[in-house]
């Protein structure tokens, strides 16, 4: 007999009234407690947590009165001031000093500190459950192990090109073109015209302006949306391949025009380079 189960008898056999003690169901006896739960027992999803670098409150659902989005933090990129965001790039404002890409951290310390926040970054764990600063955490601890391609292995900083990026060579456009149709053309249309992005702009024309910003959406996701990851990859290789060619393949103006009346990127335009069509 479970040692619970004989002490509790032993206590009702003392006792002259009715014990409460004695299990409701005799049999089922008290099982002895469940550990702790194991921090790792269920696998983060690191697509969730690039979805909520790129912008926690759409990809949670909180309303957060002036909530700062890591990406304008620290960048698409990742590198603070020290990337696309920098001064001598995109130059914006309220960029950290730190780039969250110079040094692999374990997923604990990033959890704490994205829990805690510091004097830039707001604490998270205010807003957000321990599941979702572990998707974080997965994400940026992948990003900082190469275990997803980082910036590099889309694009290189440019102080001339417009938007300071320049699509790097080696793509398979028409492999990207062929992903295309299987992974975001029942959404985003043949065209890329079928969503609208910020109004004005088919998928082909933001990617050939955006790229900083498209491998993101790409890799992760969109916060909010339906669109998660929508490609499938089991390596970090596999996943700049697929990604770069994906990117590579909208550059074609004529098979991803802009929308209606909106302008396209003229010829010669250095961000999509070679890949330009
Ligand atoms: C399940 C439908 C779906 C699929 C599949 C899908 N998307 Fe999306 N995508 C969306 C929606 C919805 C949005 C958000 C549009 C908005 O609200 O501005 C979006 C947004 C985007 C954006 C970001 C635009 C922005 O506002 O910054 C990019 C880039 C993008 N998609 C590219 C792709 C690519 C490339 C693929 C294929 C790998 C793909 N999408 C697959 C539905 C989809």
């Amino acid at each position: 007999m479970p040692s619970l189960l004989r002490s509790v008898l032993a206590a009702c056999a003392l006792a002259t009234l009715a014990c409460s003690a004695t299990p409701s169901n005799p049999a089922k006896p008290p099982v002895d407690p469940l550990p702790e739960p194991i921090l790792d027992a269920a696998p983060a999803d690191d697509a969730r947590g690039g979805r909520l670098y790129d912008r926690w409150t759409a990809e949670a659902d909180v309303n957060v009165e002036g909530a700062q989005r890591l990406k304008n933090l620290y960048g698409w990129d990742m590198r603070g001031t020290e990337g696309i965001y920098g001064p001598a790039y995109q130059n914006k404002s309220g960029v950290s000093t730190r780039n969250l890409l110079a040094a692999p951290q374990s997923e604990a310390d990033l959890v704490a500190w994205l829990s805690a926040g510091d004097d830039e970054l707001p604490a998270l764990g205010e807003h957000l459950g321990e599941a979702d600063l572990r998707d974080l955490a997965a994400f940026i601890a992948k990003m900082q192990r190469g275990d997803l391609p980082g910036p590099d292995a889309f694009f290189s900083l440019s102080a001339d090109a417009p938007k300071h990026y320049v699509l790097v060579e080696g793509a398979e456009p028409a492999a990207g073109k062929a992903l295309y149709a299987d992974a975001c053309e029942h959404c985003h249309g043949a065209d890329g015209a079928q969503i609208q992005i910020d109004a004005t702009l088919s998928l082909g024309a933001f990617m050939r302006t955006k790229a900083y910003e498209g491998w993101f959406k790409v890799l992760n996701g969109h916060p909010g949306s339906t669109m998660g990851r929508e490609i499938a990859f089991d390596s970090a290789d596999e996943a700049a391949r697929q990604t770069l060619g994906i990117l590579a393949a909208l550059c074609d103006r004529d098979a991803f025009p802009p929308l209606p009346g909106q302008p396209d990127v003229p010829d010669g335009d250095p961000r999509c380079g070679a890949y330009l069509k």
